[in-house]
């Protein structure tokens, strides 16, 4: 290009500011897109990994909860590919573990532990004494308690947030969304969290061979 060639000339480019933010806009865009893009269309990451399953209308409805509550500001739900991380929290996350999480709460704040795996770690009864009171079992924590979660979960929503959730992608049945609210029947919103709790990451506990971290 010759340097006549006011237009596309760099010089030109870094003179003007306008004309360089145009040119950074669209740098960025095609990088963006030429990343994005393809995750749209890789089994990888639209396809549950081995073991996934939907939620339960029970677990559905603490999620609802945790959600609400705002867990998600003190607690991310995403393992990192970094030694230190898989060492104390288990294996790496995986994309094929969140898709039928609408919306995605992977976090980025770390207050308290990530959470992604912690399904099976604690017994129901240590999260019930946990969630009234975090001080009861750990001391020296800053967790708020949430002891006013021993109202009913909410069984007459169930059935419409499922439907929406199959307009996602989720393959809930006719059958299941007709059960869902028995199965919140005599449910607190308390018991709807725990079950939450407790199916997270479980998929995916143990490292395959593959993926040994070397201790
Ligand atoms: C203000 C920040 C904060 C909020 C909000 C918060 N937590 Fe925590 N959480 C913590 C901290 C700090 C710890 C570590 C100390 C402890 O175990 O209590 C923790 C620990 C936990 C643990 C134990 C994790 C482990 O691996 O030992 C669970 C489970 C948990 N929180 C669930 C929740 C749920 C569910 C909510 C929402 C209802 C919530 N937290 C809201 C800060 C928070």
């Amino acid at each position: 290009m010759s340097s006549e060639n006011k237009f596309f000339s760099h010089g030109t480019l870094e003179k003007n500011v306008g004309w360089l933010i145009v040119a950074t806009i669209l740098v960025v865009s095609i990088a963006g897109l030429v990343q994005i893009v393809p995750l749209f269309f890789q089994h990888t990451t639209t396809e549950p990994s081995p073991g996934v399953v939907t939620y339960t209308a029970l677990r559905l409805a603490g999620r609802d909860i945790y959600q609400r509550e705002g867990c998600l500001g003190c607690h991310s739900q995403q393992i990192r590919t970094l030694r230190s991380e898989v060492e104390r929290y288990g294996p790496y996350s995986l994309a094929g573990e969140s898709v039928y999480d609408h919306p995605f709460l992977w976090g980025s704040k770390r207050t308290g532990p990530d959470l992604a795996r912690v399904g099976g770690r604690y017994s129901d009864d240590w999260h019930r004494i946990h969630l009234r009171n975090p001080r009861d079992v750990v001391p020296e924590s800053n967790m708020p308690g949430y002891p006013y979660l021993l109202t009913p979960a909410a069984a007459d929503t169930i059935s419409s947030h499922m439907t929406a959730m199959r307009r996602l992608g989720v393959p809930y049945t006719d059958e299941q969304i007709a059960n869902a609210p028995k199965e919140l029947e005599g449910k607190t919103e308390e018991d709807a969290l725990i079950a939450y709790l407790q199916g997270l990451g479980v998929s995916r506990r143990y490292i395959t061979v593959d993926e040994v971290v070397v201790k």
